[in-house]
């Protein structure tokens, strides 16, 4: 009897020690994200919104320091699940956080359900994550890569065109931007003529840019970003195309990406979830300290990280930093109102941001705001069961 019992409180100290242990422990985020290639520059600047935040909170969400465990995704889908799982099983970390690319997100997603872990999308678009695969345990704090894409198509029929041609990137987010605009041109009674595509991460624009002023269209919609984003306005302008066919684009086009395109992007209107120049407390306090902490200006993918950190401390806090309370972390996130660089948004049920979408127009190194483009633009999450 006497063995029992010390057994039994041995039993007891141990539980105890280890719940201590569980509740003190670092959390660990897994950073799935470009470093090298075309979207380099966005996985950094997702990462250093990320930190930024987690240092405003002192280090900690929802009273547990943050640890980071890094993987450079490279863009390369055929390398994402291994790169996931990579963070799933051998680091175990608590949530994973990631990623720029569509096809690679897809990956996540998929590893994100059938493990039942935590998934924040701090960028990529891709449809089906927020529909068909929509799941309780995946969150994005960025957009879908039809919102800016339908925003855009509303606003060019409204300034009357009627015939456009698009070009982009041959791959999830590159189809999807573009049926999204068609879907917003053709309701406000334009039409699309062409649809051009190249490989990612391809940046030999100029036989479909001899295509586009052979066909002349009213104007032209551009989906890509990063490295190919400069390359791509810059060869628009170096052909003479800016002087007579309008460019548009969903923000992406000119975002983290006007000081190396310079004069060439000068003007151009996208639409977007975010504009430098939002004169609000909260977007001037968040652009002073990221510029602080980074030598370097914010843009959206940095506001997408500084949201995504925020999106964890709700769901942590709600769960006093039991991030075993898997419900609890998700249902708190889905809950939130995110009070963010860009304007306050929600989550839809498919777990998507609901958000204004704005009209900008690049000036000097900022895109700047010029009109809410559509209010409160939810994705139709079309095939999300939730
Ligand atoms: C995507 O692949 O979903 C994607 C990549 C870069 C962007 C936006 C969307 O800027």
């Amino acid at each position: 009897m006497k063995t029992l019992l010390k057994l039994s409180t041995l039993a007891a100290l141990l539980a105890a020690g280890a719940a201590h242990a569980q509740s003190t422990a670092p959390i660990k985020v897994g950073l799935m994200l470009p470093y090298t290639g075309t979207y380099a520059a966005l996985g950094n600047a997702i990462e250093n919104g990320f930190k930024l935040y987690v240092q405003e909170q002192g280090g900690k969400l929802g009273g547990r320091e943050i640890q980071y465990v890094k993987v450079d995704d490279e863009s390369d889908p055929s390398k994402a699940t291994d790169n996931v799982n990579k963070l799933i099983k051998r680091d175990n970390v608590d949530v994973l956080v990631g990623t720029v690319h569509s096809g690679v997100a897809l990956g996540m997603a998929k590893a994100a359900r059938e493990n039942n872990t935590l998934l924040i999308i701090p960028n990529a678009g891709a449809g089906d994550i927020t529909g068909p695969m929509c799941a309780p345990n995946i969150v994005r704090s960025s957009f879908s890569n039809w919102q800016p894409a339908y925003a855009m198509g509303v606003v060019a029929g409204q300034r009357g065109v009627k015939r456009a041609m698009t070009i982009t990137h041959n791959y999830a987010a590159g189809t999807e931007t573009t049926k999204g605009f068609t879907e917003g041109l053709e309701k406000s009674g334009g039409k699309v003529i062409k649809e051009l595509y190249l490989p990612f991460p391809n940046v030999e624009f100029q036989a479909l840019l001899t295509e586009i002023a052979a066909q002349k269209p009213d104007a032209v919609y551009a989906f890509f970003a990063g490295g190919s984003a400069v390359k791509f306005v810059k060869d628009y302008a170096a052909a003479g195309l800016n002087k007579t066919i309008p460019l548009y684009g969903p923000g992406f086009l000119t975002d983290g990406t006007l000081e190396a395109q310079g004069a060439a992007a000068q003007g151009l209107l996208t639409a977007l979830h975010y504009a430098d120049n939002l004169d609000t407390p909260r977007n001037n306090a968040f652009r002073k300290n990221y510029a602080l902490a980074y030598k370097a200006n914010a843009d959206v993918y940095a506001v997408q990280g500084y949201d995504a950190a925020q999106l964890l401390g709700v769901g942590l806090a709600a769960a006093k930093g039991d991030i075993a309370k898997r419900d609890v972390v998700a249902n708190a996130m889905r809950g939130a109102t995110v009070d963010s660089p860009r304007g306050k948004f929600t989550l839809s049920k498919a777990g998507n941001p609901v958000q204004d979408i704005y009209l900008r127009e690049a000036k000097g190194v900022n895109n700047e705001f010029k009109s809410i483009a559509v209010k409160a633009l939810a994705d139709p999450a079309r095939g999300c069961k939730l």
